[in-house]
């Protein structure tokens, strides 16, 4: 094939190229106040209406205070089963222990992917008694082949999380999938989930490509952005439309503001929820609280 004049014999590196057609807005979502745990106040922003919408992700949770009676008593001992949680700490100190004999403390900036796997039971608890706490709990689902797998579990601190910075100054954190070539702190077959944490400073831009398959939502948690000239405000989440014609999106921000941008591979399975517990029918629902119930799922140590 013929090089048309000015392009290069570069290496194709679809990390690194342009997007050419940025996706669009197909809804902005407000979220719901709610509590959970012990009476954490959060704002769950992509509740259980969403899932069938946002496949692979089941739940978006924001909290975020500096009241502690907003979040002090935290989430002690419950179970799970069948999708994987991943929680980033943008402020405070909660201390994570699991049946499967994991302790870890989470602070400043760091992460905890847990894959729940067949089952575990596990309790967050902040190690604070006053100041902020803000992070973001994601729930990233399993496809039912490995919804019975053995439970995985690791601590980031944020010195361990990929980072890089744009030609036009915005500080990426990749804490799943890959950004400009970055690969990020973890990688799924199954969902391929992309989990950008996306600082900019005034007048700046960003573009990820994105397969128009996957769906993907970035949600403001400081100032303001726009996406194809639509305004997004803090504490709103954005579902991108899944356009064919449409390779990435592009985020454009006025003044400083803080993003997260997630993306991933839908898996097109039935979805059957129960609380902490999401498998693919009823039945394996009524077996989790089974054996949930009968201590399958272990205890945590010291209890
Ligand atoms: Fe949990």
């Amino acid at each position: 094939m013929a090089i048309p004049n000015g392009f290069s014999t570069m290496p194709f590196n679809p990390e690194k190229q342009p997007v050419m057609l940025s996706r669009g807005i197909e809804l902005l979502v407000a979220g719901k106040a709610t509590s959970d745990g012990a009476g954490v106040k959060l704002t769950r922003v992509l509740t259980q209406d969403l899932q069938r919408r946002l496949d692979p992700f089941l739940m978006l949770d924001a909290f975020g205070s500096d009241n502690p009676n907003d979040y002090i008593a935290g989430f002690p001992d419950h179970p799970h089963r069948g999708f994987e949680t991943v929680t980033y700490m943008i402020a405070g100190r909660m201390r994570h222990e699991d049946s499967a004999g994991h302790v870890g403390l989470l602070e400043n900036g760091g992460v905890q992917w847990m894959t729940a796997g067949k089952g575990v039971i596990h309790s967050e608890i902040p190690q604070q008694e006053e100041g902020v706490m803000e992070g973001f709990q994601l729930w990233l689902n399993l496809p039912g082949r490995d919804k019975m797998s053995a439970p995985w579990y690791k601590d980031f601190s944020n010195a361990d999380l990929p980072k890089f910075v744009t030609e036009s100054g915005v500080a990426v954190t990749v804490i799943a999938g890959a950004s400009h070539g970055v690969a990020g702190a973890v990688t799924r077959d199954a969902t391929q989930p992309l989990y950008l944490d996306l600082h900019f400073p005034a007048s700046a831009r960003f573009e990820q490509r994105l397969p128009p398959e996957h769906n993907a939502f970035v949600y403001v948690y400081r100032g303001q952005v726009s996406i194809e000239g639509t305004p997004i405000s803090a504490q709103r989440m954005a579902i991108l439309r899944n356009d064919p014609d449409c390779d990435g999106v592009v985020i454009e921000v006025d003044s400083d503001a803080k993003v997260l941008l997630i993306a991933g591979m839908p898996l097109k399975e039935a979805i059957a929820q129960y609380g902490p517990f999401v498998m693919n029918t009823q039945q394996e629902i009524l077996q989790a609280i089974k054996d949930f119930r009968d201590g399958h799922l272990g205890e945590i140590a010291g209890r």
